[in-house]
């Protein structure tokens, strides 16, 4: 019998420490045998068993890199990034690029579906509400910024109030499905946050729909948005709900953001906040993922005052 099938049965036997023993022996052998390095890693979850568990964790998290065909040097970020997931090290700012990029162009192929169907992902009708109900008379001939765009699932509620629409994703492979849909007047492969440094030019509304999980400190991107924002335009986001901490980075491998870390980002950079609401996002494991959708406003700017009449 196969080492991995013998540690399974005697796990069901309730002979734990045998079957430990027989995956380590396996991994003795083979120290990437995938298989046996994921039976070991769920063996020893739980307490107690931490320090054992990480270095067979990590050779998991090598192995996906490999699998991904990221360059080797960008390995050691995405494993930090991964194992402060599981609540070790420190905590990335947010998620390393290699890792947006290996993720979404491996999931690009089935993610609408996955999305839409599986996990009942709703963030873009709830932002596209948001957007609707902020507009007081700006409905249509906006210019529009799609941060994270992905396969496009905003671009059928942007299209609608856009005279143009732009997309910005990391992703290829995600980005030649928004391409299919043939809504964004352009579409650009870049990482958002270096592609706003460089950028000149206002919009009307910024959308991040489901992409500022992938962040975990949202000032930088605050400021960044802001200062490419005309007067009054609306930067429109989804983020996954804490209830404790200001930022966390959870097993997901994604961040979650407490209301209060919201909304001090957004008086440190001048918002003001035209709506903030508490909706389920999508499910995860059958259950109902909550977040905010949140809509900032860029105050109008004053009027420069006429010089006094002679
Ligand atoms: C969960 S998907 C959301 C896609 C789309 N907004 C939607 O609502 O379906 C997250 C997307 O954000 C992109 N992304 C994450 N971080 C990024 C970054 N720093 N720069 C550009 N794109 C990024 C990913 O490549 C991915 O396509």
């Amino acid at each position: 019998m196969h080492p991995v099938h013998a540690a399974g049965v005697l796990r069901t036997k309730g002979e734990r420490d045998l079957a430990i023993e027989a995956l380590l022996e396996l991994l003795g052998r083979e120290p990437y045998h995938i298989d046996g390095l994921n039976h070991l890693v769920v063996m020893l979850s739980g307490p107690g068993h931490e320090d054992m568990a990480r270095p067979f964790r990590r050779r998991i998290h090598e192995l996906r890199c490999i699998g991904t065909g990221m360059p080797d040097h960008e390995h050691g970020a995405v494993i930090e990034y991964l194992e402060a997931a599981h609540g070790v090290g420190v905590t990335p700012k947010r998620m390393p690029m290699s890792l947006v990029r290996a993720t979404f162009d491996g999931l690009a192929d089935f993610y609408d579906w996955k999305l839409r169907t599986y996990l009942h992902y709703r963030a873009p009708e709830l932002v596209a509400e948001a957007i609707r109900s902020t507009e007081r008379g700006r409905d249509h001939g906006l210019d529009v910024l799609d941060l994270g765009c992905g396969t496009g699932l905003m671009g059928p509620f942007l299209r609608t109030v856009a005279s143009r629409l732009t997309g910005v994703d990391l992703s290829e492979r995600m980005l030649d499905r928004a391409r299919e849909r043939e809504l964004y007047d352009q579409l650009i492969e870049a990482d958002f946050m270096v592609w706003l440094e460089g950028n000149r030019h206002r919009y009307d509304v910024v959308v991040a729909s489901d992409v500022l999980c992938y962040v975990g400190d949202l000032s930088p991107v605050m400021e960044l948005v802001r200062a490419r924002l005309g007067s009054r335009g609306r930067f429109v986001f989804t983020v996954e709900k804490s209830e404790v901490e200001d930022v966390s980075l959870r097993l997901t491998e994604r961040y979650v953001h407490h209301e209060r870390h919201i909304r001090a980002m957004a008086a440190r950079h001048h918002f003001d906040v035209a709506n903030f609401v508490e909706r389920v996002l999508r499910t995860q494991n059958g259950r109902p993922v909550d977040g905010y959708v949140v809509t900032l406003e860029r105050p109008p700017v004053a009027p420069t005052s006429a010089p006094p009449a002679r």
